[in-house]
């Protein structure tokens, strides 16, 4: 059997070295290219301890020729793509009054114009196989709008609407389709809250704690493993109990 090829986009931190890190240790059969964009010293020492099934490329997912060259990188040297994580993304909040065009631009372009451009990449290759798993990571925010997150919460609820129905396209092609929604996950992305902030944060989640990015890649693995075959156009909530 040949090995399961996956990319996860934005492999550098948080919830997307959680990620990587997952599938390397489900199984040898894993080779996991790990999309960075700048830093790559922070998927070195993964791609170290795996050696040979953790490559790490270069992809800032809000560049279409960016993903044209990764995943020709890939397919070329692996002969086929199984799986598609597109986990990169930012948040720049500010009431919608004081947004910058910029800022917009910004969000829009890394939570939603890339994962239409990587859906597009790795189509054909998933449809020449007839089977594939995308796995988009939306956010809460797409179902329970925040104040100051217009941008972002727009961005993610696109990434849902995307999800499903990119799924009803490829049902009859073996390729599986998903979305997923964190909630408030510790990550350096929550650090830059103020402490009133994450006391407030806490104490809207009925499990009283943040998610971890370990629980999160658990729920992105299940979506990859055979066992999800029936699983598409589904936009899973992972948040404590909030919504
Ligand atoms: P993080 O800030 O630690 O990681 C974001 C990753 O995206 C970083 O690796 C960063 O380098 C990468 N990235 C940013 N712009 C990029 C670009 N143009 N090209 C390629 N990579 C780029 O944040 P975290 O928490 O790990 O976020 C991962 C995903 O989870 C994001 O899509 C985020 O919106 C989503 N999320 C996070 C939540 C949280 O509470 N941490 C809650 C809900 C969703």
């Amino acid at each position: 059997m040949p090995p399961r090829i996956l990319l996860v986009t934005g492999s550098n931190s948080g919830i997307g070295s959680a990620i990587v890190r997952n599938f390397l240790e489900e199984s040898d059969h894993n080779i996991v290219w790990a999309g960075f964009h700048h830093r790559q010293d922070r998927v070195q020492p993964i791609a170290d301890e795996f050696p040979g099934r953790c490559c790490p490329v270069s992809l800032d997912v809000s560049v279409r020729a960016a993903w044209q060259q990764a995943v020709s990188r890939i397919v070329d040297s692996a002969g086929r793509l199984d799986v598609l994580v597109n986990n990169a993304g930012v948040h720049e909040d500010a009431l919608l009054g004081a947004m910058s065009l910029d800022s917009w631009d910004r969000v829009l372009a890394t939570n939603l114009d890339a994962v239409f451009h990587g859906c597009q990449a790795v189509l054909p290759q998933m449809i020449s196989q007839r089977s594939g798993r995308i796995i988009n990571v939306a956010s809460l925010s797409a179902l329970l709008a925040p104040v100051g997150q217009t941008n972002y919460a727009a961005a993610k609820a696109g990434v849902v609407a995307l999800t499903q129905s990119l799924a009803k396209e490829t049902a009859r092609m073996g390729i599986t389709v998903n979305a997923i929604c964190p909630g408030y996950i510790e990550t350096e992305a929550l650090e830059s809250m103020p402490p009133e902030k994450r006391q407030s944060a806490l104490a809207q989640i009925p499990m009283r704690r943040f998610g971890r990015p370990s629980e999160v890649a658990s729920l992105v693995r299940f979506l990859a493993c055979p066992d999800a075959a029936y699983l598409t156009g589904s936009a899973i909530k992972i948040d404590g109990g909030i919504l």
